[in-house]
């Protein structure tokens, strides 16, 4: 009976247990209300936030890039690429911060870090290394993790859902990480330029726990398209 009932434990614990995605990378292939990832962050938590992803796409439309959502605040940390601005809009519980003119070509990897830190209220956003302004957009809140719904590739509306295909992302999503305080400019450069980095306590790609939901798929990434990642190999 022994072994049975802890090979039953392991098998549990097997199920639920976070993923190394190193090496990985998240395609929405298809532009839909339907299909995306919803990430399971770890209970920490978030008093400040930084959040860093790499994405490629091809599309010439607004798209959401990051969606976490509270029962309160659908928009409580939110970034939105803004096509008519060449805008990332960024959103702290629903206030918005737009950080104009980016930078952002099509078909290829980029890199964005959003950083907003709860007792300053200063917010900031770095594409491949170039710093943003620092701008103010809200301060004196923090997220309780039990009630976030954290999901790539579609827009929350509502708490978990109320989706537009319009906003939604088609293209390719690695290396997430979310960390409950804000990095340095040198640790920010280090995980764009793919060298060794602390990774997110909130939300870790290396031990990452998610959810797939309609038609999304989990490849490797091809190295060759991100120049700055290369080093990566050398480590
Ligand atoms: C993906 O990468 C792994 C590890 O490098 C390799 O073993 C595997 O063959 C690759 N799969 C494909 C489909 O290229």
């Amino acid at each position: 009976m022994k072994p049975l009932l802890l090979l039953g434990i392991l098998c549990t614990t097997c199920a639920a247990a976070p993923q190394d995605l190193s090496g990985k990378m998240f395609t929405f292939p298809k532009e839909s209300i339907s299909s995306g990832v919803k990430l399971i962050p770890s209970e920490t938590q978030i008093t400040s936030v930084t959040l860093c992803q790499r994405y490629l796409t091809d599309l010439r439309r607004d798209h959401v890039l990051f969606s976490l959502a509270t029962p309160s605040f659908f928009n409580a940390l939110m970034l939105m690429w803004v096509e008519g601005q060449k805008s990332i809009f960024t959103y702290v519980k629903n206030a918005e911060s737009q950080f104009d003119n980016q930078d952002r070509k099509l078909n290829t990897w980029h890199s964005v870090c959003f950083t907003w830190e709860s007792s300053t209220g200063i917010a900031q956003l770095w594409l491949d290394s170039k710093p943003s302004v620092r701008r103010f957009l809200l301060s004196g809140w923090n997220i309780n993790e039990r009630s976030m719904i954290i999901i790539l590739g579609q827009e929350q509306d509502s708490h978990g859902g109320s989706f537009s295909a319009s906003q939604s992302f088609l293209g390719m999503v690695a290396d997430v990480h979310m960390w409950s305080y804000v990095l340095s400019p040198g640790q920010i450069r280090a995980y764009t330029d793919g060298r060794k980095f602390t990774p997110g306590d909130v939300i870790n790609w290396k031990a990452l726990e998610y959810r797939i939901f309609g038609r999304v798929l989990i490849e490797n990434k091809s190295w060759k398209q991100d120049v700055t990642s290369c080093s990566i190999a050398g480590i």
